[in-house]
């Protein structure tokens, strides 16, 4: 096959040199008949091509004329030669321009497509600088943007979202292995509902009433049993959830993680600090380019943690929110409002956007959360939080089938639907525990944006099933 660049590979190295690119027209922008510029797209990159008609270069002005009249958001293949601008470009990437010798439109786009680009890929005080300035523009809805989402995807700032998700979840396993945790696959299809509660995808499988797993936790618990002593799981989790939020999804990538416990459930506490300061350093030293390029569209303050994460107990929680008079019932949940609000209060006091509080009250947790040895009253739980809103919920579980019974049992759950799972506890299982963690929520709130169907390439909400 020919040679082909890569247009973000073009730099001040390659110019003289002949390069075969290939990439979407961002922009045609005809100056005379024997004149265009074509500004070519491809990823995260831009490039400027120049066709100038002259004999001596194989250029005609009909080929000038059919750049021009190319719709935007065309693939062609672009030859040419690389060349350095006269001054600094503004409107693309690189910086060097194509004097181009051949164009070959390889698909070509409809002439007027659904959705602007140019406007899907700008930012709030554009706009409004825009409208103060008298000009029109018209702001790209996020349904809008979700039914194209093949065009809306070529933003600068959604390439940049889902290349960050890929290197959350690639250091999710990169860290994990690390700490001889196995990485498995547990079924989706399952017999009944794993975290109890209403919100199930009910189906037949092979005419037996089933259910799409709400997440991993009973085979991950049951892998324990069998003999792992450390497993993880990235997959999809399904919710029927009629909540109609900026943070809840109907469908999501779990990143589930289940260990022995030796001692104590903070050694649980203690694999997600370092999961997750190894995730904040990461995405903030190596993803510098990805991190620019989304602010430059939904400006963010960078993440603030600590080197040691902070723990604060649920009592500590509700006991800040009083001071700062919130009344929260306390051995209720905290709602959305609370959470925010705690996450405020945390951030004055400790300096942190990201948190642990545990200990929460049995009456808020799953059936097969461990209560506390000392109060049965509250549990060996956690819930971990960005920014002021849930990213991760974790606790230790309890391990013996006379528990788990009973408390499945005053849970409400037909017991019968999981008697494999509690059985599992009757042949020898050790003391663990572990945690689930939504990918979305993680890149969602650490780029502080405001809507999950933005971090989920192609959401599944209670509204939404295609595309
Ligand atoms: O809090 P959840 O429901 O906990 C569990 O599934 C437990 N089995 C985890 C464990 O190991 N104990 O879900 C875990 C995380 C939440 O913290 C949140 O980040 C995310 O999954 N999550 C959702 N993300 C998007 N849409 C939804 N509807 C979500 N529900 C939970």
């Amino acid at each position: 096959g020919r040679s082909w660049t890569k247009i973000g590979d073009l730099d001040a190295d390659a110019a003289g040199r002949s390069v075969l690119i290939r990439g979407a027209t961002q922009a045609i922008r005809p100056v005379s008949k024997k004149m265009a510029f074509v500004v070519l797209r491809h990823s995260m990159s831009t490039v400027q091509c120049v066709l100038v008609a002259s004999a001596d270069a194989g250029v005609s002005t009909q080929m000038v004329r059919f750049a021009t009249a190319l719709s935007k958001e065309s693939i062609v293949d672009v030859e040419g030669v690389v060349s350095l601008p006269k001054e600094p470009l503004k409107a693309t990437t690189q910086q060097v321009e194509i004097q181009v010798r051949k164009i070959y439109c390889i698909n070509r786009a409809v002439p007027t497509l659904p959705i602007n680009l140019e406007d899907a890929a700008r930012s709030e005080a554009e706009f409004e600088k825009a409208e103060q300035a008298g000009e029109k523009l018209v702001r790209v809805g996020q349904d809008t943007r979700l039914n194209y989402r093949a065009i809306d995807l070529r933003t600068p700032a959604n390439q940049a979202i889902f290349r960050i998700q890929c290197q959350v979840e690639n250091k999710f396993r990169e860290f994990l292995l690390s700490k001889d945790f196995v990485g498995i696959h547990t079924p989706k299809l399952i017999s009944g509902s794993s975290e109890g509660g209403a919100a199930v995808f009910k189906l037949l499988y092979n005419g037996q009433p089933a259910c799409l797993a709400q997440s991993p936790q009973l085979c991950k618990q049951m892998a324990i049993c069998g003999g792992f002593e450390r497993v993880f799981e990235v997959g999809p989790v399904f919710r029927a959830e009629n909540s109609n939020t900026h943070r809840h999804l109907c469908e999501f990538v779990g990143l589930d993680a289940e260990m022995e416990i030796k001692e104590h459930y903070f050694e649980v506490c203690d694999i997600i600090d370092g999961l997750f300061v190894s995730i904040f350093k990461h995405l903030t030293e190596n993803c510098k380019k990805e991190l620019e390029t989304i602010n430059r569209q939904y400006p963010f303050e960078p993440l603030q943690y600590l080197e040691k994460t902070l723990k604060l107990t649920y009592e500590e929680g509700i006991q800040m929110l009083k001071e700062a008079g919130t009344e929260i019932e306390p051995m209720g949940d905290l709602n959305t409002e609370a959470e925010k609000k705690l996450g405020r209060l945390v951030k004055e006091k400790y300096g942190t956007d990201f948190f642990i509080l545990y200990r929460y009250p049995l009456a808020v947790r799953p059936f097969y959360t461990m209560p506390c040895y000392d109060n049965p009253a509250y549990t060996n739980s956690f819930d971990v939080f960005i920014r002021g809103e849930e990213i991760i919920s974790g606790a230790q579980r309890i391990h013996t089938p006379e528990l788990l019974t009973k408390r499945a049992t005053e849970c409400g759950i037909d017991v019968s639907t999981i008697s494999a799972y509690i059985e599992s506890f009757s042949y020898g299982a050790p003391p663990h525990g572990g945690f689930g963690v939504g990918l979305e929520r993680v890149v969602m709130l650490f780029c502080a944006l405001n809507n999950i169907r933005k971090t989920s390439m192609f959401p599944r909400d209670p509204q939404r099933l295609v595309p």
